[in-house]
């Protein structure tokens, strides 16, 4: 993977900030894969569209609108990304981590990721939300390598608490409020695009991971290194593959996702909510 041209990433930023009118949204949002419909509560006041983003170009994954919204959320306005680019369909880092590197551009404090995940710990079958306590990165590569770019944080960002104490018990607070059951564990990042092999999957297991899936390290890396809050949710939509028997394909995970919305939308607002009432929480 080709390292980032932080000029172009910064050029980037610009226009879609001049584009939205220099707006300062609070929070951040992320809705991978399925995700799309969990901010249907809010209004949108304001898109751009991914390929409007020369940098950016289309989403291109069935499930990824690809779009960039300014959406009220009733308690403050969140800057959200309706898709994202993934690792295996770039050849440079660039549009892969551009959503936090925008989001602490104008001034959010809160980056909220969301993704699909396929469930290795025995407990997580598909339909549950996961809170992301840690992550395991084996895309065998970091968004911060090659140069060091002051503009994306330090030499050697310290990731020990990246997922954020207090956001994780916010989002257990509005799971509690919303009545949503909630699971928590660790996810593993692999480049894809192909699954796992369960060889694979048994060797992850051994490492201390609890879902896999092929997004959301690389912008939770670059938004700790610049001093976001990050919070993270997988929607399990499968069991990995040494663990279930079917054969895995990307239309059942949104299938899955899809049934999942009804919980994730309430989630995702209960939180917000909470985040917006104290956009600092977690200094
Ligand atoms: N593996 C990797 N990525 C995924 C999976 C999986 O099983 N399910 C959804 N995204």
């Amino acid at each position: 993977m080709k390292p980032i041209n932080i000029d172009m990433l910064r050029s980037s930023a610009n226009a879609v900030r001049e584009r939205l009118g220099d707006a300062s949204p609070s929070t951040a949002a992320i809705l991978g894969s399925g995700w799309g419909a969990a901010i249907d509560d809010w209004t949108i006041t304001d898109t751009v569209a991914f390929d409007q983003i020369p940098m950016l170009g289309a989403a291109a994954v069935k499930g990824h609108a690809g779009a960039i919204h300014l959406a009220d959320t009733g308690h403050g306005t969140c800057l959200v990304f309706q898709g994202r680019r993934h690792a295996y369909g770039c050849t440079s880092w660039a549009p892969v981590i551009f959503p936090a590197f925008l989001a602490h551009a104008m001034g959010a404090q809160a980056l909220l990721l969301t993704n699909a995940a396929g469930g290795i710990r025995d407990d997580l079958q598909p339909g549950d939300l996961m809170v992301i306590d840690d992550h395991i990165n084996a895309m065998g590569d970091n968004p911060l390598r090659g140069p060091h770019q002051p503009d994306l944080g330090p030499r050697f960002p310290d990731l020990t608490r990246l997922y954020t104490p207090a956001l994780r018990n916010q989002l257990d607070a509005a799971a509690t409020e919303q009545s949503i059951s909630l699971k928590h564990g660790v996810y593993v990042a692999v480049s894809g695009p192909s699954y796992e092999t369960p060889a694979e999957v048994r060797a992850y297991t051994t490492l201390g991971a609890d879902a896999v899936g092929m997004s959301t390290v690389p912008e939770a890396i670059l938004a700790g290194a610049l001093g976001l809050n990050v919070a993270g949710l997988s929607c399990i939509t499968n069991r990995a593959a040494a663990t279930g028997n079917d054969a895995l394909s990307h239309d059942d995970v949104i299938d899955v996702t899809r049934a999942a919305t009804p919980a994730m939308r309430a989630l995702v607002c209960a939180f917000m909510q909470r985040v917006a009432a104290k956009p600092h929480a977690g200094e």
